[in-house]
């Protein structure tokens, strides 16, 4: 439905985004992940022909952004980052004028209407003018304007900012429902977002995309390693040359945390239950024995933090504590 192929986006001699590929299929709702200044409104601004791109090409729904900008945009629904409302216009009023825009007329054009304000809790509001509301009923205006013309695609920009957590999650499920019969890309900076409602996360970091995959297999593949963390009451001085020799276990750390340490074991091992046995058998004392596992937020700050604008190669899992070799 969306194919992006090798887009690079510069201003002057700045790359904004930078021989970015992706593709998103019909009824699959994807993430854009990344942090500020990443490059995510600059892919959705091409995608909806609001400006072209320097180079590469973008296809939706099999026509051309640069080339076909009216068949592109009349199979969007575009939510940006900021809401383009009128300010001087009611809901209801804002609505109609978006609706005829659309082609849409007559009985069609009121169903319309009443469908996205009964969908987004506008009934309230929907007589009083838009600069006169707060942000988060500004942005619901934004999504129902997106929505009106029941497109076959959805672009939104950060949908969910400014909204109060009733409608957060209310929003999610709409979008949730959306996925199937609709294709969706969203951009959020938000892990849980991503999570909760897209089949696949595409993370960009500087411009450039550093990873594509589910939210599970995500964290699964940069999971390089298990690790262990394991607290003794009364350690002997060579604890952590016996817990190294144990089957599995590659590295082990000691923490700042008194007889605590940390195993970095081999991927699929699971070395817990021999660990506890070696640390029973020579009476250290078990407190705690854990895997610690790398939440996407993790590989999200892994993948993401850049050392002279450049992604990082090793993993770090952030929850592990300081330590040294022991
Ligand atoms: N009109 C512009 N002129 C010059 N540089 C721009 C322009 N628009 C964006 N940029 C730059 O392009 C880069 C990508 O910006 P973009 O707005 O796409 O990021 P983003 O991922 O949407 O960030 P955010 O999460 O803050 O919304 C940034 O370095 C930004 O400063
Ligand atoms: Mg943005």
């Amino acid at each position: 439905m969306i194919e992006v192929q090798q887009i690079t986006k510069r201003y002057g001699h700045h790359t904004a985004i930078d021989r970015v590929s992706f593709s998103v299929a019909k009824g699959e709702v994807l993430a854009f992940l990344g942090p500020n200044g990443a490059g995510k409104t600059t892919t959705m601004r091409i995608l909806t022909c609001f400006m072209p791109a320097t180079e590469g090409k973008a296809l939706v729904a099999g026509f051309d952004c640069a080339d076909q900008p009216l068949e592109v945009k009349r199979r969007i629904g575009y939510l940006p980052e900021t809401p383009p409302v009128y300010l001087e216009l009611t809901v209801t009023e804002y609505l109609q004028f978006v609706g005829r825009l659309r082609g849409l007329s007559g009985k069609i054009l009121t169903m319309s209407m009443q469908r996205e304000i009964e969908r987004l809790g506008l009934g309230t509001v929907q007589h009083r003018l838009i600069g006169n509301l707060s942000r988060g009923y500004r942005q619901r205006v934004g999504l129902a304007q997106a929505l009106l013309h029941d497109p076959q695609i959805l672009i939104l920009d950060e949908p969910t900012v400014g909204l109060d957590p009733k409608q957060i999650i209310e929003i999610r499920e709409l979008i949730k429902n959306l996925a199937g019969s609709h294709s969706v890309i969203l951009s959020t900076h938000i892990l849980p977002e991503a999570t909760a409602v897209c089949q696949r996360v595409v993370i960009i970091s500087s411009g450039r995309i550093v990873a594509e995959d589910t939210p599970e297999q995500l964290s699964a593949r940069l999971r390089q390693s298990e690790k262990i963390s394991l607290t003794l009451k009364s350690p002997a001085p060579d604890t952590g040359q016996l817990l190294k020799s144990v089957q599995g276990v590659q590295n082990v750390f000691t923490s700042d945390a008194p007889g605590t340490f940390l195993l970095e074991c081999e991927l699929g091992r699971d070395a817990r239950e021999e660990v506890a046995r070696l640390a029973v058998t020579k009476g250290w004392g078990l407190v705690e024995l854990k895997a610690i596992s790398m939440t996407l937020e993790d590989v999200f700050l892994r993948l993401t933090r850049t050392e002279e604008g450049r992604p990082q190669d090793t993993v770090v899992a952030t929850t592990e504590p300081a330590g040294r070799p022991a």
